[in-house]
């Protein structure tokens, strides 16, 4: 009897033990997952491993062979050889397969499925954007010293067996950087992309214009380069990227599947283009004579939104339009202390001409000639939520950060909006106590808040959700004046966002983030990019 019991039990933990083990779906479970940040949709595990060699073909048909080179230039300087490129595979050789296949509609543009066996590696999308993200996580599945950029000797270069379907739970995957407030140079900018780029964000903004500097060449108005762009917060030295420079930028992005998102503030952080052309802010003989540098604050930074401001602003649009591919326009919108328009006679004597009853109504007329400008233009407007107050422009898409409301309203309201809330995607502000870390502007947000946060908030309706097109972590750079501060504030929390906008959310586990975050740290550090240390 005793031993029959014994039996039983050792039967029960075998199936058990055999549940447990057996390949099967992560989805829900962490019982073996990989080391791959963003989570996957799914992971079927299987028994052995793909070597690498010398003798390994790339195989991909015309239209995966731009994604296949991608895969080669990455691996060649870890492995230390190039895989060769090739159409059609050896028999009986090792491979790795890129393919295309229209018909995995089920995968959207971004997804993608990669198939692991000791024989073969095959990734298939639907759209190229999909073979780059698998193509990133195949690089997951390597030691994270594939990352560096020299040879890595003593190491078996091999991933193990496995099925992984993948795609996003977002189609907005973003961060914004600030070279407005301190000049970011063109490497820098790209070095970042490479950091996004392996966690499957697809969008970068780029705060280009403010008070203290104007970072974009605009051919129909040199000053704003020539008078405006030549000093940073820190009184440093401040810069521009060319309109070549800007072009080179947008072409580096989109290989990495990443759209520049371009932002020119208006009407307020305008105070750099007012310097350069007083004509377009508020009451300009009263900052006649004045120093500079000294009138944009007198001015309150406010552009006065007569039509010759107008054209102006439409003008800078239309260059901004021929230079990036996005679909999307930022044209700020934030901040504007609207007294200083209700206070000026010839405001008010505009406000009465348009028939405004108040200044949140002008500052509404000044965003729908900017929204209509971009409709004919076939862009879109985006623009931070008080784009909300004085009514919303029809084809606007409303950017939520001052807390979640602004988002709530507008996706109700049946706009698309993009969560970028204070409470958890200002990554300007402190990651622990302030006496631990670097001056920060503020505020505090550690690394698990970010992991805490979902998009998605309940007073958005289940049919509106479709209107929340995704995340953006935010690093303004008033306190960021270095490539390597960039970074440090950056990382590890934009790799929680990553998570957020590509992961499912009953995948998310922060236990088993951290672990895959240890890993991910070191592929950063394998690449030379700074992170702040875990705690
Ligand atoms: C903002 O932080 N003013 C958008």
């Amino acid at each position: 009897m005793k031993n029959y019991r014994h039996t039983i039990i050792i039967m029960t933990l075998v199936t058990l033990a055999f549940l447990f083990f057996t390949p099967t779906t992560v989805t829900g479970s962490y019982s073996k997952t990989t080391n791959i940040i963003p989570i996957p949709v799914s992971v079927e595990h299987r028994d052995g491993f793909f070597v690498f060699r010398p003798s390994v073909r790339v195989i991909a048909e015309k239209d995966a062979e731009t994604e296949a080179s991608k895969l080669i230039d990455i691996l060649a300087p870890a492995m230390g050889y190039r895989l060769k490129l090739a159409s059609k595979a050896r028999p009986k050789a090792k491979a790795i397969k890129l393919a295309l296949d229209e018909q995995l509609l089920h995968l959207g543009d971004e997804g993608y499925i990669l198939d692991v066996s000791a024989e073969q590696i095959l990734i298939r999308a639907k759209q190229t954007a999909g073979l780059f993200y698998g193509i990133q996580s195949l690089l997951q599945l390597l030691p994270a010293s594939i990352f560096s950029k020299t040879e890595v000797n003593d190491i078996n270069w091999k991933v193990p067996c496995l099925k992984i379907t993948d795609y996003p739970r977002f189609q907005w995957r973003s961060l914004l950087v600030d070279p407005a407030r301190h000049f970011i140079p063109v490497n820098d900018v790209k070095k970042f992309l490479n950091g996004m780029a392996m966690l499957k964000f697809n969008r970068l903004q780029m705060h280009l214009t403010d008070n203290i500097g104007w970072r974009i060449e605009i051919k129909k108005y040199p000053n704003l380069t020539k008078l405006a762009s030549n000093r940073d917060r820190s009184g440093g030295k401040g810069g521009f990227y060319t309109q070549e420079e800007i072009r080179e930028l947008v072409r580096y992005a989109e290989k990495r599947h990443i759209t520049i998102v371009p932002e020119i503030e208006m009407p307020f952080h305008a105070g750099a283009a007012i310097n350069a052309y007083p004509y377009i802010g508020i009451n300009p003989a009263r900052v006649e004579g004045m120093p500079l540098d000294k009138q944009w604050a007198a001015l309150g930074g406010l552009l006065a939104p007569r039509p010759e401001t107008v054209g102006f602003m439409q003008d800078v649009l239309a260059e901004v339009i021929e230079l990036f591919g996005s679909r999307f326009i930022h044209i700020g919108g934030d901040e504007a202390n609207l007294k200083l328009w209700e206070n000026d006679p010839e405001m008010q004597t505009q406000m009465k001409q348009l028939g405004c009853n108040d200044a949140h109504e002008l500052h509404s007329w000044f965003i729908k000639q900017m929204d209509t400008f971009l409709t004919e233009n076939n862009r879109r407007l985006l623009g931070w939520d008080e784009i909300l107050q004085g009514g919303l422009a029809p084809g606007a898409t409303v950017m939520s950060w001052r807390g979640i409301q602004g988002g709530i309203t507008a996706a109700n309201a049946g706009h698309d909006v993009v969560m970028a809330p204070t409470s958890h995607t200002y990554f300007d502000y402190y990651q622990s106590s302030p006496e631990n870390e670097p001056l920060a502007i503020g505020g505090l947000i550690p690394l698990e808040k970010v992991y805490q946060y979902d998009p998605i908030p309940k007073a958005i309706t289940p049919e509106k959700a479709i209107h929340v097109l995704g995340v953006q972590g935010q690093l303004w750079g008033e306190y960021i004046s270095t490539r390597k501060h960039l970074e440090y504030m950056a990382y590890p929390r934009a790799i929680a966002l990553a998570e957020i906008g590509w992961s499912k959310k009953q995948l998310k586990n922060y236990g088993n983030f951290v672990t895959r975050l240890r890993h991910h740290l070191k592929r950063l550090q394998a690449m030379g990019i700074n992170y702040r240390q875990l705690d």
